[in-house]
This record gives C-alpha cells, sequence and structure tokens, in this order.
C-alpha cells in the first residue's frame, strides 16, 4: 500500500474518531458513536498490518484472539456498578502497552550508536515514564474499587516528599536519555521508578475519588500513547492519543467542578480520610430535627395524588439496580395524569452519566432527564421530590454550612420541593461520609429499605390507592 494511500485512510480513521466523540456526547447518538469509533479502529488495523513490516502474524493474531476474547466477556460481564474499576483496568493495559513499546524500540534502537535521534528518545522517554505510571496507578485503582485493598486513603508520613523524590529520580534517568545516552538499564530504572510512583500517587486517594483518578489516568495512557506514535511515525497513533488526552483532561475538570474540588484536592487532599462519625459531627444542627419514617402506603397517597413528581436517583438506585421498576411506577404515575420528570446531578452515583445509563438502560425517555439547573428550577412547582438512595447530591449542607466538607458543591435542590421522601436502608452517609440534614427536615419523610423492594410496593400501593 502507498504511503499516500496510507495516509488518506489513516486521515479517514482519525474523521472517525473526532465524529464517534461527537456522537457519544449525547445519549440518544451514543450507540452510533461508539459504532463509528470501533469501525474506525478496525480500518487503522488493517491499514496498519498492510503497511509495516510484520515479522509475526501468528504471535499478533494470539493476542489479538487471546486480548479479545477477554475484552468482550468482560464488558458483557460486568455489573454497571463495576464499570469503573473495569475502565481502570482497560486504560492500565493501554498505558503499559505503551511503556512496553518504549522498552523495545529503546533497546532497538540504542545499540546502533548515533541511530537515536533526540526526537525519538524524548518520546520514547515520555511513553515509558506516563504509560508506566498509567498502568501502576490504573492497577491500585482497579484494587481499591475492587476492595482488593483498602479504599480509605493510605496516608503515612513524609509521603509527599517521598513521592517527589521517587518522581526527581525518575525525571533524572528522563533527561539522561533524552540527552542521549543509549545505557540499557537507565530505560528499566525509568520504567521501574515511574510504576513506583504510579502507586505511591494513588495509594493516599480514597476509592471513592477514584473515578476523577481514572479520567486523569486515562488522559496520561492517551498522552502515553501520542508519544509511541511520534516513535513509531505513525499519525493515527499521534492523533488519537492526543483526542484520549483531550477528553481525559476536560472529563477530570468536568468531574471536578461538579463536586467543587479543584483536582490537586482529589490527588492531594485525602478525601473520606475522616471518620463517618467526626465529619459528621461537622454539620450544624444536625441532631437538633427529628427523622419521621412513612410506609409505602402513606408514600404511595402522597405520589397518587400528586400533579409533579421528580424522581431524584442516586448510588442507592445503582446499588439496588431498581432503574426498571422505577421506570414502572413513574409510568404508573403518568397513566393517573402525574407529570413526572427525572433530576440528574452531573455526579450522582460513581461515574459520569451513572444515573443517564441505567435510566437508558429501563428505557425512560430521554427528554424526561432534566439536568441540575433546570431540575432546580422545577422544584418549586413540585408536590413530591422522590430521592432514590441519592444522598451527597441532595444535601443542604453543601448550600448552607461552610463548615461541610462538601460546602460550595452544586445540589438538587430537592427541599424547595412541597415535599421530600428518602428511600434508602439506614441513616448512614453517602459517599463524602457526612450527616444529610435533609432527612431531619420537616418536609421529608423517610422510606427505609432496599430501593428497589421500596419501589416495587409503592408500585403496588399506588394501583391500590
Ligand atoms: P451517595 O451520597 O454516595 O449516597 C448513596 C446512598 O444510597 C447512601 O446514603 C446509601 O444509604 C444509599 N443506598 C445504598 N444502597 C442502597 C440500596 N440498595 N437501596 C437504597 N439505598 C441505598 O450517592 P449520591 O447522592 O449519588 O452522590 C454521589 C457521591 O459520589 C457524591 O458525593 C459524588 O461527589 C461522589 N462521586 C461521584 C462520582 C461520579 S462521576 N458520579 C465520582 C466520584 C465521586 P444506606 O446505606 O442507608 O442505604
Amino acid at each position: 500500500m502507498s504511503r499516500d494511500v496510507t495516509n488518506l485512510l489513516y486521515l479517514i480513521t482519525i474523521v472517525t474518531f473526532i465524529l464517534a466523540l461527537r456522537f457519544l456526547s449525547h445519549p440518544t447518538t451514543a450507540r452510533r458513536g461508539n459504532w463509528i469509533g470501533a469501525v474506525g479502529m478496525l480500518v487503522a488495523i488493517v491499514v496498519t498490518f498492510a503497511q509495516h513490516a510484520v515479522v509475526s502474524y501468528w504471535e499478533i493474531a494470539v493476542g489479538m484472539i487471546v486480548g479479545g476474547s477477554f475484552g468482550a466477556v468482560a464488558a458483557r460481564r460486568v455489573r454497571m456498578t463495576a464499570m469503573p474499576q473495569m475502565v481502570a483496568l482497560f486504560n492500565g493495559v493501554g498505558g503499559g502497552a505503551a511503556a512496553l513499546i518504549s522498552l523495545a524500540e529503546f533497546h532497538n534502537l540504542a545499540p546502533d550508536p548515533g541511530s537515536l535521534k533526540t526526537d525519538i528518545s524524548a518520546s520514547i522517554m515520555l511513553s515509558a515514564i506516563i504509560g508506566s505510571i498509567s498502568f501502576a496507578g490504573s492497577m491500585i485503582a482497579f484494587a481499591k474499587l475492587q476492595e482488593l485493598i483498602r479504599g480509605r486513603p493510605i496516608v503515612y508520613p513524609l509521603q509527599q516528599p517521598t513521592n517527589a523524590l521517587v518522581f526527581a529520580a525518575v525525571l533524572a534517568a528522563g533527561i539522561a536519555i533524552a540527552a542521549g545516552s543509549e545505557q540499557q538499564w537507565l530505560i528499566w530504572v525509568l520504567v521501574a521508578g515511574a510504576a513506583v510512583f504510579g502507586v505511591l500517587f494513588v495509594l493516599p486517594i480514597g476509592g471513592a475519588d477514584m473515578p476523577v483518578v481514572i479520567s486523569l489516568l486515562n488522559a496520561f495512557t492517551g498522552l502515553a500513547a501520542a508519544a509511541t506514535g511520534f516513535e513509531l511515525e505513525n499519525n493515527v497513533l499521534i492523533v488519537s492519543g492526543m483526542l484520549v488526552g483531550a477528553s481525559g483532561t476536560f472529563l477530570t475538570l468536568m468531574m471536578g467542578r461538579a463536586m467543587n474540588r479543584s483536582v490537586a484536592n482529589v490527588l492531594f487532599g485525602a478525601f473520606g480520610q475522616l471518620a463517618p462519625a467526626a465529619a459528621g459531627g461537622a454539620v450544624a444542627g444536625a441532631t437538633d430535627g427529628q427523622v419521621r419514617s412513612a410506609t409505602a402506603e402513606d408514600v404511595a397517597v402522597m405520589l397518587a395524588y400528586a400533579h409533579k413528581v421528580v424522581f431524584v436517583p442516586g448510588y442507592g438506585m445503582a446499588v439496588a439496580q431498581a432503574q426498571h421498576d422505577v421506570h414502572a411506577l413513574a409510568a404508573l404515575l403518568e397513566s393517573r395524569g402525574v407529570e413526572v420528570s427525572y433530576a440528574i446531578h452531573p455526579v450522582a452515583g460513581r461515574m459520569p452519566g451513572h444515573m443517564n445509563v441505567l435510566l437508558a438502560e429501563a428505557n425512560v425517555p430521554y427528554p424526561q432527564l432534566k439536568e441540575l439547573d433546570e431540575a432546580n428550577a422545577e422544584f418549586s412547582r413540585t408536590d413530591v421530590a422522590l430521592v432514590i438512595g441519592a444522598n451527597d447530591v441532595v444535601n443542604p449542607d453543601a448550600r448552607n454550612n461552610t463548615a461541610s466538607p462538601i460546602y460550595g458543591m452544586p445540589i438538587l435542590n430537592v427541599d424547595n420541593a412541597q415535599q421530600v421522601v428518602v428511600l434508602k436502608r439506614s441513616m448512614n452517609p453517602g459517599f463524602a461520609g457526612i450527616d444529610n440534614p435533609l432527612f431531619l427536615n420537616p418536609k421529608t419523610v423517610m422510606l427505609f429499605g432496599d430501593a428497589k423492594e421500596s419501589v416495587d410496593k409503592l408500585t403496588s400501593s399506588v394501583k391500590a390507592a
């Protein structure tokens, strides 16, 4: 295949990746985006095989069959709540692959004195460092989320100075390589040191902050892939790596903004280190009010005779897998003439778009999903806000209590509705580990129990009302 044809096909591939991102940004077109991206990737692989002098096709085929089968089975089997750790695992192996290519390229080029040009040695150095950090950091993120190791921040004295020292050593090895040193041991020190740094850097970050860290590591993997593209002189790898790097960076910043936390606070703040009782004690007036609990029958009467009900899903709906039951209840209410919508907080659940994905799976009509600002504008004319396993994203302390760790985070103002019903199993806190004065608000009643069971009881009781 001529170089021109190859470049033309690579250009088409790049366009498909950009279109894929465009379509993926809206739930109604996301599937199409996924397909377009997958087809583009297939074209890129075929063109690369046709272009380069491949040493052994069968070895690559074995790798593709093993890796592809693992990926397909894992993607089909994974539960929605375990999606963040699967993304961490897949992202980590991408970073690891970039680091391994750097090792191989350095090994191939360095023995031939003078063959290692500065731009190539700098690319090798960058993809080895960033890829190794991404691989090791992602594995720790996976282990935390899978509860293979403690999810809470692991902190010890002189942690940040130790991390800085390890990183300085890695950087020194990198500069030596970029400056032209062709010693093989240097690249091994660099890869091992960067992997140690990746582990140390993620250990002090709390398990619940992992989605933000994974998104950042995802951006790292993209940059490592782009650097690999320079090493291999492959345009499509450079552009697709940069697309991953840029979109991962945006996603990280957007998640931080939705939690009102800087990326530095997520990375170095050891959020979640406080024991729940200590953190809860910071909530002003939390013990003044009374918790009122209601039965499903009481709540069903409120719902059945309401004009407008807003469902507010959170992490608990995902744990209970209650999305289909929630849609069935909503449809029943609509058939009785009740106006129904869903208020979606950008960081409800544990990953970006968590609630949108679950509700789309349950075939909830997309126009009924309201984003933060639109939803907040509707609460004052809402009869019942039905909070299903959400906690932090409806905590009024974020608005009113300057001492709260989540002060400043934009929330869904469910307390502006006429009545609030909260479905959860106990008075336990959510991800932030803090009390929620909403539960003590005179407008609020609690319906205790697993969200799926409670919603099913509500549906039966509304039918009987
Ligand atoms: P959370 O504040 O974590 O609260 C979830 C609540 O669900 C808990 O209080 C829990 O109470 C309840 N629950 C758990 N299992 C349940 C079940 N089977 N049935 C009924 N209730 C159940 O959730 P949220 O309001 O969605 O907030 C998300 C939090 O995660 C935010 O603090 C956000 O900053 C953080 N976070 C989100 C992301 C993204 S991208 N979404 C990323 C990182 C961090 P019980 O145990 O009493 O039932």
